[in-house]
């Protein structure tokens, strides 16, 4: 495994890589890297040839200077993690090289950047795009593997690299949970441990929400109501916004079955520890075989079978 701190040290592994016929695979990080990084790692080994995992944590995307300063750094145990996973290259650029002085350029998805954690961290998700763009661009034609822990990010990452016609196709992974429930986040870390116990209500209140549109609620509104109560009984935790919306745009449906397909948000401070979750929820009256071929079942359907395209492209 080669460790590369220089961005044209980077794109010049990779291609040397692609031209020995080897097929790329990134996996775009910021280091801190635990169970739910590896997993997206093993993923990307089991389906290409080279790995390139980036580790950069990224000034642009922080809202607030002490969240960036106080993000754990931890290089050494991350590299190791790497080559034992079998990542082929590791990019650990400094923040003068991906973002020189007289750098002007940014990187903006409208639209869904603005909502939800877009509107609570007003520039993050530029700062996301801007660098995610910078990454694609060295790294050339790839794999790249998100989280769905992330999943705005992912769906914002996606409309990008669609938008600008990039040559990296995109796979999501699923999220990986400690046995409680909770999300692996490196935020995580910050947690004390009784903050630790009652940040475990952000997947209660995914789950209460999931269970309401199980038993036919389809209003949005009242969905989210529910998650928003079973975070209010957590006396540690602060609601930032619970939602249930289009799993494509972020905007909340007129009605539940109207969505193409739905995801349900939630997003809450414990402690002084911001933390996000998301899940899927299946609307009974779209999944029921009666509905099979009529609009609302055939958009979701086509939406499977891109996701099925890009797995098979994985
Ligand atoms: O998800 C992350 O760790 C970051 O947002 C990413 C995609 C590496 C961009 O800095």
């Amino acid at each position: 495994m080669q460790l590369v701190e220089e961005p044209d040290a980077f794109s010049r592994a990779l291609d040397r890589a692609r031209d020995a016929g080897a097929s790329i695979g990134l996996v775009p990080t910021m280091g801190a890297l635990h169970a739910g990084h590896r997993s997206l790692i093993e993923r990307a080994v089991a389906a290409r040839d080279h790995v390139a995992v980036s580790i950069f944590v990224n000034p642009l995307q922080f809202d607030r200077r002490e969240d960036l300063d106080r993000y754990p750094r931890t290089l050494d145990a991350d590299v190791s993690l790497c080559a034992d996973a079998g990542v082929s290259t590791v990019f650990a650029p400094r923040a003068a090289a991906m973002f020189p002085a007289d750098s002007a350029t940014s990187v903006s998805v409208a639209g869904i950047s603005a909502r939800w954690e877009g509107a609570s961290r007003p520039g993050h998700f530029d700062g996301v795009t801007t660098v995610v763009a910078k990454l694609f661009a060295l790294a050339g034609p790839c794999a790249a593997y998100f989280g769905e822990k992330d999943f705005q990010q992912l769906a914002v990452v996606r409309r990008m690299a669609t938008d600008l016609f990039l040559p990296v196709t995109i796979i999501g992974c699923p999220t990986v949970r400690e046995p409680d429930g909770l999300a692996l986040s490196s935020r995580n870390a910050h947690l004390s441990a009784d903050e630790r116990l009652a940040a475990r209500v952000l997947w209660r209140a995914l789950v209460a929400g999931r269970d309401a549109v199980a038993s036919k609620e389809d209003r949005p509104g009242a969905v989210a109501d529910t998650m928003a109560a079973v975070i209010g009984t957590e006396p540690l935790a602060r609601l930032d916004y619970a939602a249930a919306v289009d799993a494509e745009d972020f905007t909340v449906p007129r009605s539940l079955d109207a969505a193409r397909e739905l995801r349900l948000l939630v997003a809450a401070v414990v402690g002084a520890v911001r933390l996000i979750d998301n899940c899927d929820a299946r609307v009974p009256s779209v999944a029921a075989p009666r509905r099979a071929g009529r609009g609302d079942r055939s958009r979701s359907a086509r939406a499977a079978l891109r996701r099925d395209a890009e797995g098979s492209g994985d």
